[in-house]
């Protein structure tokens, strides 16, 4: 059997055409979101995409079972409708994504948030396979998350249950994205990292920052920070370790709810490496009081950038195997 997985990023769109079984990736292509074009032009482009990943796999629409779409945000997984997408151009609200492409490409589709799919693939494939509570975070623009329990996504109401990055860590902390207050995701995302960065050059700090974006602080990113910080600076070092306490406090606090033996981080700035995690692990040995953590193994994702598709794919599957045995249309 075949299943198609989708992952709509801020930046790049991704398909797959994915065993769902074994997690193997049969075929894989991408293209630039280009979010600011806003969602028809976006939905159009991902139907293209779908097409082409079938055809690169050699396969035909009939040959695939069901398709899962990863959307970084909140939808309705009855009707398929995306809600609220907060990082994303106009926010995406009532867009009928899922029936879009029930329309173009005329497979079973389903909607899966990227951050869970992320959660589902390492639990099962990845990092986290064997263990039997996972809790996954994937760290880039937004910080979102999932909770695996014996190999079956937690998803609370409409699929809202592991919003990792709204937990809340400073109760008068900045506004988020969200519309709340000091959120993890607020103090600990890309672009909060970067934040630190231009308020240490415009504090007139002494700093290469400024330096490595050729004066151009909007060049700042979580990589040129990283840069700085492998070359012996001071300030990107200490913003590092800020933001690395920062996650720390809500991985600690995922820790104690879920009691996991494993947490996956992933997303583009797990790519910090040890900048990062070691500040975390420091605050979780610190913080993390009652759950015995020599038990906790905090990781990084094992599938690369493809957890998101294959995520999305086995999701796909496990509602299609689960319909089938309920006797329920497919
Ligand atoms: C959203 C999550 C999403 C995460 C990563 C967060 O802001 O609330 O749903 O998974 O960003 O894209």
């Amino acid at each position: 059997m075949l299943t198609v997985g989708v992952d709509l990023g801020g930046t790049n769109l991704r398909a797959a055409v994915v065993d769902p079984v074994s997690g193997q990736v049969r075929a894989e292509v991408r293209t630039p979101t280009r979010a600011e074009e806003g969602p028809p032009a976006v939905i159009a482009r991902m139907a293209d995409l779908i097409a082409r990943a079938i055809a690169r796999a050699g396969a035909t629409p009939e040959m695939v079972a069901a398709i899962g779409i990863g959307v970084p945000g909140v939808y309705d997984p009855a009707s398929g409708v995306v809600r609220f997408l907060p990082n994303l151009p106009t926010t995406w609200p009532d867009v009928p994504l899922g029936a879009e492409i029930v329309r173009r490409l005329g497979r079973p589709t389903v909607l899966i948030n990227d951050a869970r799919a992320f959660c589902l693939a390492e639990a099962t494939f990845g990092a986290g396979r064997g263990a039997r509570t996972v809790v996954g975070l994937t760290l880039g623009t937004g910080i979102g998350g999932g909770v695996v329990i014996e190999g079956r996504l937690h998803l609370g109401i409409d699929h809202t249950a592991g919003e990792v990055g709204h937990q809340i860590i400073d109760f008068n902390g900045p506004v988020c994205g969200c519309g709340s207050r000091g959120c993890l995701e607020a103090h600990a995302s890309g672009p909060a990292l970067a934040a630190l960065g231009m308020k240490a050059v415009r504090q007139g700090r002494t700093t290469r920052l400024r330096d490595l974006v050729a004066g151009d602080l909007n060049r700042l990113t979580p990589e040129v920070i990283v840069q700085a910080a492998e070359e012996g600076d001071a300030v990107a070092r200490e913003i590092l370790e800020e933001v690395g306490f920062y996650l720390g406090i809500g991985v600690a606090n995922l820790i104690t709810l879920f009691s996991p033996e494993v947490v996956v981080l992933g997303g583009g700035m797990a790519g910090a490496g040890e900048w990062l995690f070691r500040p975390l692990r420091t605050t979780v040995q610190q913080r993390v009081r009652v759950t015995p953590l020599a038990r906790v193994r905090i990781v990084t994702a094992a599938l690369g950038d493809r957890a998101g598709v294959v995520g999305a794919a086995r999701w796909a599957w496990q509602q299609i195997t689960e319909r089938t045995a309920e006797g329920g249309q497919t």
